[in-house]
């Protein structure tokens, strides 16, 4: 019996192999199918045959979530190369030969690798927020990649980044570690980039992409987007409009090398490659240790950009920005009245102008430190962080009092990561300075790059700002700014550690971000502007510690409509410091409607301001404080383009559709060309309501050729529109729209 029973017992236990084997054989080869999705959005994700992890929707997403999964099925690609395209995270070495997300060469030499599926899970951070892992293993080499997807429902962005685990017994070098790897499926694409240089931010360029590969990309290390900026438009199908066609915004969110590559392959599909530049930067990383990618950050909107634009602003001002939701300080710079040459006496009389004038701060900027080698000019004293005792013998603390006496705050300029060769800094500490001890110094606005890759020197320049705001805690507001790129890069540092030299340009920006955390962490509130010798450092990834960025130098403001107008694409109007500067003679009220667009601050000497001018700011900066809500937290619509017309249009709704400001200017003086013969289309109120129309911001002694008496229902307004008689007397108006209850 006892025997009978053995053998039944093993024949059972060989079925139950039997059908573990089939089971376990049928789930590992059953696709495992993974979507991220937003409200309006999915990317999906979907193991093959060899458990190799692609994607195989990106759009609009389906009603039935089940229904992801038979979506590659429908595509009848000729051969296999067509699902290696489509990998999630292209390895190089092994099964592919398209262009790497990531390229690895292990403790033993060998440069292949392979990443296949191993498990996911996605966590709901809250009602609006989840985050998907997906992680991957090479199965031969101790190597791991966690793909994380951090999506917004709401605001319809998704946040990608990779971690790199080497759990190899020695250090592996990585060669190429994109932050993301996308692919699309579409008739076309229209790329649109950026390109500048100083005083010319953010113009762009919008080209069919075809075969082959498309790159932008920055080596400059420090102010890396003075020439680009690693920010971008992919319209499918077509060129997308303000209100119409598939188009993403994205991103990669790092402040230093990046390289954003656009592939058209064999099948006309896109691949979108986006990271750090693998330019002289290959990585080593220790045995057991992570390294995480900066994140990729984009939205994908049917409906164009405007929306997708309404998206990136929404995100960042809920979950990007330091303050978004919050407010901003008017002010008054002290930079282009003054430049070097000031005194405590001189700053202290200006201060009366600031509060007279209305705005919130008085900014001190550039000039103000220095002693042994006093910074006079932009050639010496960078590094020697302590107030001149010629201009300020009393210090800062004295300014900060008698700008409170004034009733008003005050805030300073520091260029933290920078040192002149003239300069006590330099004297006594060569070593931390990026050069190359070998070779003649090369200079970028006489200056040089500190080596934030150095622990030493991070905090050096934490201690630079944390010692300003422990003596003066009253500190109102900082700017931060950063004028030099890296020429000759070498660290001193790195080298005694025993690091590679490529190394740098990651840890650079590393550093960078670390000393920004510590002063975020310590000094969460403060208000402080992101400035990079105008817009050549504009990025989520230093936004993150910053409430608002400096567009450009150039603030003449014909040429900031056309900026601001592009940067609007990308970033919240709180974000952008605009200023009243006296760069150009176009009328003050041009002038100041344009800087109205954003966070306004004044940059002229006011004691110098003819007194119409003078009259009318003061009524501006109350007419500001008036709309500023709308410009900051309503949502924006661009209605008629400067690159397409002769006029440039848009406006500011808020959430309940009750109340807005349009701003409109002319831009050319050409004959025949100077009036709305043509009503402008408003866009965003409510078609039920009323509303009346009323012209704000005039200049003394001018009347408004606005009858503000009628109303309008918002139908008329969006079908119709509503014509804000421009000419070249009235160049610039100011419309306020409020419903009539
Ligand atoms: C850079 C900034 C300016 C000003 C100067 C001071 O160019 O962009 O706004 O602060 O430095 O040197």
């Amino acid at each position: 019996m006892h025997q009978r029973m053995n053998s039944t017992g093993t024949k059972l236990l060989a079925v139950c192999i039997f059908l573990f084997t089939i089971i376990s054989t049928v789930l590992a080869q059953a696709p495992k199918t993974i979507a991220v999705e937003t409200n309006n959005n999915a990317l999906v994700l979907q193991t093959d045959k060899d458990n190799r992890l692609n994607i195989i929707h990106f759009g609009q997403r389906l009603t039935n979530q089940q229904e992801y999964g038979m979506a590659a099925g429908q595509y009848h690609f000729s051969d296999n190369n067509a699902g290696i395209y489509s990998n999630a995270y292209t390895p190089a070495g092994t099964f592919s030969l398209s262009e790497p997300a990531i390229a690895v060469t292990h403790a033993d030499g060998n440069t292949s690798l392979e990443l296949k599926y191993v498990s996911d899970n996605t966590q709901r951070i809250d009602d609006n927020t989840s985050l998907t892992a997906v992680t991957l293993k090479d199965p031969v080499y101790a190597v791991e990649v966690t793909l994380f997807y951090k999506a917004w429902k709401k605001e319809n962005v998704i946040e990608q980044w990779s971690v790199i685990k080497n759990n190899e017994k020695k250090p592996i070098k990585l060669e190429k570690y994109a932050s993301a790897n996308l692919y699309f499926n579409a008739d076309n694409y229209y790329l649109t980039h950026y390109h500048g240089s100083w005083a010319h931010e953010m113009n762009p360029e919008e080209e069919q992409l075809t075969h082959g590969i498309k790159s932008i990309d920055s080596k400059l290390g420090t102010r890396a987007d003075l020439f680009e900026p690693p920010t971008f438009m992919i319209s499918f199908d077509k060129p997308a409009g303000e209100d119409d066609g598939k188009v993403l915004l994205g991103q990669l969110a790092w402040s230093g090398n990046f390289k954003i590559e656009c592939e058209v392959d064999s099948y006309n599909n896109l691949r979108l490659l986006a990271g750090i530049n693998s330019y002289a930067s290959e990585y080593q990383l220790a045995a057991g240790q992570e390294f995480q990618t900066p994140s990729f950050i984009y939205t994908y909107s049917q409906h164009g950009k405007g929306e997708a634009s309404r998206n990136l602003h929404h995100w960042a001002t809920r979950y990007r920005i330091v303050n978004g939701e919050g407010s901003r300080l008017t002010l008054l710079n002290n930079w282009e009245s003054t430049y070097f040459g000031f005194d405590e006496n001189k700053l202290v009389s200006l201060f009366k102008g600031a509060k007279d004038l209305g705005v919130d701060l008085f900014l001190l900027d550039d000039g103000w430190f220095g002693n042994k080698h006093p910074r006079n000019a932009d050639t010496a004293g960078l590094g020697d962080w302590q107030e001149n005792v010629q201009k300020l013998p009393h210090g800062i603390g004295y300014l900060v009092k008698e700008a409170q006496a004034a009733g008003i705050k005050f805030g300073i300029w520091v260029e933290p990561e920078m040192v002149n060769p003239k300069s006590e800094l330099y004297e006594k500490h060569i070593d931390w300075v990026i050069r190359q001890p070998q070779r003649p110094e090369m200079y970028f606005r006489n200056q040089l790059v500190l080596d934030l890759s150095n622990p030493e020197v991070q905090n050096f320049v934490y201690g630079i700002l944390d010692s300003l705001f422990t003596k003066n805690p009253d500190l109102a507001y900082i700017k931060w700014d950063c004028n030099a790129v890296i020429y000759n890069a070498y660290s001193a540092y790195l080298q005694k550690q025993g690091l590679p030299q490529s190394q740098l340009y990651v840890a650079y920006v590393k550093g960078l971000y670390n000393v920004m955390h510590r002063f975020r962490a310590k000094y969460p509130n403060v208000p402080a502007m992101l400035c990079s010798g105008g817009g050549g450092r504009v990025d989520y990834g230093a936004l993150q510690y910053f409430t608002e960025y400096w567009p450009s130098d150039n603030t003449d403001p014909l040429e900031r409509i056309f900026m601001q107008w592009e940067y609007s694409y990308f970033y919240p109007a709180i974000a952008s410091s605009n200023h009243v500067t006296d760069w150009s003679k176009v009328s003050m009220k041009f002038r100041t409607d344009v800087a109205m667009m954003g966070k306004l601050g004044y940059d002229v000497d006011v004691s110098k301001l003819d007194p119409k001018d003078w009259e009318f700011s003061k009524h501006a900066v109350a007419t500001y404080d008036s709309v500023k809500d709308l410009v900051w937290h309503g949502d924006l619509y661009r209605l008629v383009n400067p690159r397409e017309n002769n006029i440039a249009s848009l406006m500011f709704v808020d959430d309940a559709k009750s109340r807005a400001v349009m701003f409109t200017y002319l831009i050319t003086s050409r004959f025949g060309q100077t009036s709305t013969l043509a009503p402008i289309k408003l866009k965003g109120l409510d078609a039920n309501k009323r509303y009346s129309v009323r012209e704000i911001n005039l200049y003394p002694d001018t009347k408004s050729w606005i009858d503000g008496s009628h109303t309008y229902s918002g139908d008329f307004l969006m079908t119709i529109g509503f014509n804000p008689d421009m000419s070249q007397r009235r160049s610039s108006v100011v419309l306020e729209i409020k419903e009539v209850k």
